[in-house]
């Protein structure tokens, strides 16, 4: 494996605590920044040990240590406030979205699709900074996304006067290429690749702040989480119907919860007394498993957390989903084209990144990506296509099939992070088609 991958580190200095903790103006800023900066250090050396093994091997023996904190992620250094100009919704906030925007800025989009339509926070902003976009596609399925979405991308083209037809439709992204070739009727230009796909993974703010949904943690209501009401199986019907190692299962893979035995437990045992049907008896449930656990409240919230995002990612067969998904998005894009993910938490950073990696040498042949010793060659330098301007661009992976723009994830900034708490655990990455 070594001899297949050529690793890239890019001179972008980074190196100064100044530049890595964004501090760039008021001194107001400097507490929390030292905070974060004490709190990142004083992170456990088992959870260390455990993101190490994460971590893909072959990239490990590759890489050069700086230190811990450069090696995990690139924090964008993006002004936050200048980009929020371009969203006015007051229903979701589209997380990273200037640096959303400038993965996209320096290609010429003629097509773009949305994977995960939203309430088109990214949409809006990538329609109107690309004039030239000839096809659009979103895509989501969730119906409530899909009326937002409507509303702002009429309401962007009415003030803009532009002539874009969008095609909004209500399907999963696992049926993209389908998708395509259903809309290369209408727009021919598809059949030769689609320039730009972004996927936001996870939920809209308009899917958690509603209780019916089933989401939230805190606020009562039905145990559903379906993003797609057309889909059959609700959160209760796992709870309730599932086999026990099932539930065990879901509990200890998609929630990583350490006490999934207990909870396994006490979740069949309530189906003795007429199971459990709304989220407030899921929680009770939670909150009595753990009590006596160390944390306290904050210790039955994160398991909770831990137990909701396990449901729905089963109930939305979300990580099944996404592997195949990448894929698919990648055959859609034209040579040169991108795509970037946006995810939210470790299991879909971990698909994201491990497909990205299977994607760029796998096609069949010799695994022929160029090796390189890490640290020796700058493929900025080799890649003069890459735009000068394109500072967000540090590190890159080459293969033989495309380049990892994005070696380490982009986070957001640390101003975005204390705005909008939803993007704390966010994680973009970004891959291009080979030229
Ligand atoms: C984080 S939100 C996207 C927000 C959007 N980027 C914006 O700026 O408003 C994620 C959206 O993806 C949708 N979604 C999740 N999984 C999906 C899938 N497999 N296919 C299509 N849409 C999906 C959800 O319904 C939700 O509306």
């Amino acid at each position: 494996m070594a001899k297949r991958m050529m690793y890239c580190w890019l001179s972008t200095p980074l190196s100064t605590a100044k530049q890595r903790f964004n501090i760039k103006t008021a001194p107001s800023f400097s507490r929390p920044v030292l905070a974060s900066a004490r709190a990142e250090r004083s992170i456990s050396t088992a959870s260390k040990k455990k993101k190490k093994k994460e971590r893909n091997k072959s990239v490990e023996e590759l890489v050069v240590v700086k230190n811990d904190k450069e090696k995990r992620r690139t924090r964008s250094e993006k002004e936050y406030e200048e980009l929020h100009s371009f969203h006015e919704t007051e229903s979701h906030v589209p997380v990273m979205l200037g640096e959303v925007v400038d993965v996209f800025s320096s290609l010429p989009l003629r097509s773009f699709i949305d994977c995960t339509l939203g309430a088109a926070g990214h949409s809006s902003a990538i329609i109107k900074g690309h004039p030239e976009l000839e096809c659009y596609i979103g895509m989501d399925v969730d119906p409530v996304a899909h009326a937002k979405a409507r509303a702002h991308i009429d309401a962007l083209l009415q003030s803009t006067r532009s002539s874009l037809k969008p095609h909004l439709l209500f399907k999963n992204f696992k049926y993209i290429k389908s998708v395509v070739g259903e809309i290369d009727d209408d727009c021919k230009l598809l059949s030769s690749g689609v320039d730009g796909i972004l996927m936001d993974l996870g939920m809209s703010s308009m899917q958690v702040n509603n209780p019916q949904r089933g989401f939230s943690v805190l606020a009562n209501g039905p145990l559903d989480m379906r993003m797609d009401p057309r889909a059959s199986v609700k959160a209760k019907d796992i709870l309730n119907y599932w086999p026990d190692d099932e539930v065990g299962r879901i509990l200890r893979e998609y929630g990583e919860e350490s006490n999934w035995r207990w909870l396994q437990k006490k979740i069949v045992q309530a189906r003795q007394q007429g199971g459990l049907h709304s989220t407030s008896e899921l929680r009770d449930l939670i909150q009595g498993a753990t009590h006596g656990t160390k944390g306290g409240r904050q210790g039955w919230i994160k398991t909770a957390t831990r137990v909701f995002q396990a449901l729905r990612i089963a109930v939305n067969d979300e990580l099944n989903t996404l592997e195949k998904s990448l894929h698919a998005c990648f055959e859609c894009l034209v040579p040169g084209g991108r795509l970037a993910v946006i995810s939210f938490h470790s299991l879909e950073d971990r698909i994201v990144k491990q497909t990205f990696l299977k994607i760029i040498e796998s096609n069949g042949g010799d695994g022929d990506v160029v090796e390189e010793e890490a640290g020796k060659r700058d493929l900025r330098k080799m890649r003069n296509d890459i735009d000068a301007k394109e500072t967000w661009i540090r590190q890159m992976v080459q293969g033989q099939n495309g380049t990892i723009l994005t070696k380490r994830p982009i986070t957001p900034s640390e101003e975005e992070e204390r705005l909008n708490r939803r993007s704390r655990s966010a994680k973009l990455r970004v891959i291009e088609k080979i030229r």
